[in-house]
């Protein structure tokens, strides 16, 4: 790819998790009522909901991490945490009345496995008590491969979990050394390997490409690695550095130490080339799969989706987050929870369901919201249909003009593909969309770069 497109295009940007993306919420639609309002509506066209789980621990800091966390060796936090995560749950089944009906759990965090696993047995039995759930139920989580045990692994299979997750990073001794996070080859095989004879059927490994003192050779160094064990999944992640958010460890090296953006798009080129001749298939923005995989089957089925966990093979289905810092979605609104732990659990002692942030959509945010939901799964839109228009189109569209000559977006009667050569600068195309963001003054300190 050419470095002049890159120079040209590599500007601070959103992933797209959501829009209007948080930065851009506006408070002033916001109200606890107007967002339960919104699941209340949500749930009355459809009681399915999918669950996120945020399990904020860890017992030590990665110095590159951008989640919300909490670090600490003290176990006794498990008990608490967790019987507010279930009155937390009891207020929404209060709220929503009738017996939700759960179409996919994931644990995030954090570090799930910071978990003994009979608190984790504990939390999702308390849970499925109270809903509806089958054999469709999709359970995942997020493990860290140097505390997930067999014994984690056994409990969450019995529990009807079939995918993992694990963080991988870089296999370089200097980067591991640079961001904390001390983790050999020996680890993440052993929790692959016994991840599979326990039944899990997707494995997936998050690496990370742009870390400190990472080289283009520690790129094909962990490919090859990871080739040896061929998860099903691999999300391919640019390193976004975002140390302006409070606390979140990113202090622990200096900004010379990471390679600049023409080296960065080299790893991902090279890192992208090693992945494709093995056999995976490249799913929107950052993530491989396998073609047994199923995220590899909702985009041959037109099913994909992206929330605020990435890509997910579930419908639209709402989503509650529960736990500190989690995110809810009904379609129509978002819902921040609070991001102490302290205030979380104080809140959820005296009966109140703690969000402090969100966004109701209006009717524009609605189409919007689609049309970029649509480009990063299916790297198209259209406007075909009379709901899909609205009025600023004519000007989003010539906001593309420029890239459409660059060959990055081509245009038909009624709609736009995204070209392979455009693929990534797919954060790009949806920030022309992007009218909340163009609405208020861009503040560049809120994203990491685009490319
Ligand atoms: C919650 S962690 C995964 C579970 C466990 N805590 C672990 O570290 O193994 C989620 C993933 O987010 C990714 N991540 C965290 N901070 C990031 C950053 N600043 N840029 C890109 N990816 C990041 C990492 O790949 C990490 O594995
Ligand atoms: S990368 Fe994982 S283990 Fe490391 S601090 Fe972040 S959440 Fe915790």
């Amino acid at each position: 790819m050419s470095s002049n497109l890159i120079s040209k295009y590599n500007v601070p940007g959103p992933r797209y998790t959501s829009y209007p993306t948080v930065p851009y919420w506006d408070d002033n639609t916001f109200s606890a009522s107007a967002w339960e309002n919104s699941l209340k509506r949500s749930f009355q066209e459809n009681r399915e909901i999918s669950l996120y789980i945020h399990l904020p621990f860890c017992e030590s800091l990665c110095t590159f991490c951008g989640c919300n966390k909490r670090i600490t060796k003290k176990h006794s936090v498990e008990t608490p945490y967790i019987e507010s995560v279930l009155r937390e749950w009891d207020l929404y089944l209060e709220m929503l009345g009738e017996k939700p009906i759960i179409r996919e759990v994931h644990l995030g965090g954090g570090t799930p496995t910071f978990f003994a696993p009979e608190n984790l047995k504990f939390l999702l039995n308390m849970l499925f008590r109270k809903a509806e759930r089958d054999c469709n139920t999709e359970l995942s989580f997020e493990g860290h491969p140097n505390n997930t045990t067999k014994e984690h692994l056994k409990v969450l299979a019995d529990l009807g979990f079939r995918r993992v997750s694990y963080g991988v990073q870089d296999y370089s001794e200097k980067v591991q050394k640079a961001i904390h996070r001390i983790q050999p080859f020996k680890n993440v095989k052993n929790a692959t390997e016994q991840a599979r004879e326990t039944g899990f059927t997707s494995v997936g490994h998050d690496i990370i490409f742009g870390l400190p003192f990472q080289t283009k050779e520690d790129i094909i160094d962990t490919i090859e690695k990871t080739k040896q064990l061929m998860p099903d999944r691999i999300a391919f992640y640019s390193y976004a550095h975002v140390p302006w958010i409070k606390g979140n460890g990113q202090r622990g090296f200096k900004d010379s130490d990471l390679p600049g953006a023409d080296e960065k798009r080299e790893m991902y080129e090279t890192g992208k080339k090693m992945l494709e001749e093995a056999g995976y298939i490249e799913i929107g923005m950052d993530h491989f799969a396998l073609k047994t995989d199923s995220l590899y089957k909702a985009v041959e089925d037109k099913t994909l989706h992206r929330n605020f966990m990435g890509y997910t093979t579930s419908s639209g289905a709402s989503m509650i987050g529960l736990g500190v810092s989690a995110i809810s979605d009904s379609w129509y609104g978002f819902a921040q929870n609070e991001k102490s732990v302290e205030t979380y659990q104080e809140l959820i002692a005296e009966g109140i369901i703690p969000v402090f942030r969100g966004h109701i959509l209006n009717e524009e945010d609605l189409v919007i919201r689609k049309h970029i939901l649509k480009l990063m799964c299916r790297l198209e839109t259209s406007w075909v249909a009379p709901e899909d228009y609205f009025e600023e189109l004519p000007e989003v569209l010539i906001k593309l003009r420029e890239m459409e000559a660059d060959g990055l977006v081509s245009f038909s009667e009624k709609g736009l593909t995204i070209p392979e050569k455009g693929r990534p600068f797919v954060r790009n195309i949806c920030m022309a969309f992007d009218l909340r963001m163009q609405a208020q003054k861009p503040n560049t300190q809120l994203f990491s770069m685009t490319v």
